[in-house]
């Protein structure tokens, strides 16, 4: 194996321990009102025996009003202490690995028992149109919540722009509001970019970021070359990261696909190499077009050590700064330390497809082909 996958990487002042990073994942198993119990501490504390150099804590909502599932984290005032006392007790296992709060904000993928609400204009749907004054004040609570985040001792915040929540579809072409919101380039990315810059000018200690989906597989989606267009042009997109990175990112974590339309890309099947090889290859993009910011590629799930495999190909050859698993940290959070020390057997991913089902139906999450039942319950 490789010591390029095991080594240390620097993003500005703080070091992740490795290269390997555990993207976030919800496990839908919050407490009343989104707070952290102990199902959500279980999980974590076994993500900070892994020996992960990143962990990303699953999608945490800024606002109780529109919500993509029942059991979802809320950060909150309310919820503060229970999030402190998750940072507290994951650094008591591992100083080392960097701890990321994901935040978001779901819109029109928004559960039905929440309230759905979009970005731009369609005549697809009865979905209510946010005006500008209320994306004003949602830009507020993302950074009212980096406050919260940083108060709570994460090492980093993630600035959720993909998968088609609220964040991903501001970014599109097909967002042609008339407003600050909506059009250029600039206005689109308005959102994150201006969240992104007042954190890292508030919150020095903070490593701040945004997971976008580079190629979403819709028309006028991120990836595309315009309003009408479906073809993967990344012209645009490359465009309106750009905004995040003069904005002063530190790292861009990028993925693709909107799992609720097309999962496929999101979420590549066992045998899904095209896929796969297309989310390797927009990193490598990223990585080119922005070679001082720190770069965090998905999809490394393969079911097996074909993973190390890519990931040392592409820490080799700079593809990629950062290799993100998101599957198989569910199916084996101690993964990493397994194959380093060489000790336990690993449960790999079978892609039996269970975790996303729990998801989609709206039930915690755990590994079904791993655990019976939820071991975090
Ligand atoms: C059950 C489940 C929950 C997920 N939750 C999140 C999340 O909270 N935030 C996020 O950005 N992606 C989320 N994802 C996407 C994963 O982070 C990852 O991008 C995807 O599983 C593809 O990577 P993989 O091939 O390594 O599994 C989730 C995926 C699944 C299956």
């Amino acid at each position: 194996m490789s010591e390029i996958v095991f080594s240390p990487f620097q993003i500005r002042d703080r070091t992740a321990p490795n290269r390997l990073t555990a993207q976030a994942m919800e496990i839908n198993s919050a407490e009343n009102g989104g707070a952290v119990g102990n199902a959500t501490l279980k999980r974590y504390l076994e993500l900070a025996r892994g020996g992960w150099g990143i962990v990303f804590l699953e999608a945490t909502s800024v606002t109780k009003s529109h919500l993509a599932r029942q059991h979802g984290l809320i950060l909150s005032e309310k919820n503060l202490t229970g999030f402190k006392q998750l940072v507290k007790q994951f650094k008591s296992v591992d100083p080392d690995t960097l701890f990321m709060i994901q935040l978001t904000h779901s819109g029109r993928h928004s559960g039905e028992f929440s309230k759905k609400v979009k970005a731009y204009p369609d005549n697809v749907s009865e979905i209510p149109l946010l005006s500008e004054e209320e994306l004003e004040k949602i830009r507020h609570l993302f950074i009212k919540k980096v406050a919260l985040a940083d108060e709570a001792g994460f090492d980093g915040v993630d600035i959720k722009a993909c998968h088609g929540y609220l964040g991903g579809e501001l970014l599109r072409p097909i967002n042609q509001r008339k407003d600050r919101f909506g059009g250029s380039v600039e206005n689109r990315a308005f959102l994150i970019s201006s969240v992104i810059q007042e954190a890292v000018e508030k919150f020095p200690r903070l490593l701040v970021g945004s997971r976008f989906s580079a190629y979403e597989g819709i028309r006028g989606g991120c990836g595309t070359g315009g309003p009408g267009e479906i073809l993967e042009d990344l012209d645009d997109i490359r465009k309106t990261v750009g905004c995040m990175v003069k904005a002063g990112a530190h790292y861009l974590n990028i993925s693709s696909g909107i799992p609720a339309l097309t999962p496929q890309i999101t979420r590549p099947a066992k045998k899904g190499y095209f896929c796969r090889y297309s989310h390797f290859r927009y990193t490598k993009k990223f990585k080119e077009w922005f070679p001082e910011t720190a770069v965090i590629g998905s999809t490394y799930t393969t079911g097996d050590l074909t993973s190390f495999t890519h990931a040392e190909e592409n820490l080799v050859k700079g593809h990629t700064d950062f290799v993100g698993f998101g599957r198989q940290n569910l199916a084996d959070a101690e993964f990493p330390k397994k194959v380093k020390e060489k000790v336990g057997s690993i449960h790999f991913c079978t892609f039996c497809g269970k975790c996303s089902k729990l998801l989609k139906n709206d039930q915690n999450v755990f590994c079904r082909e791993y655990h019976k039942s939820s071991p975090y319950l």
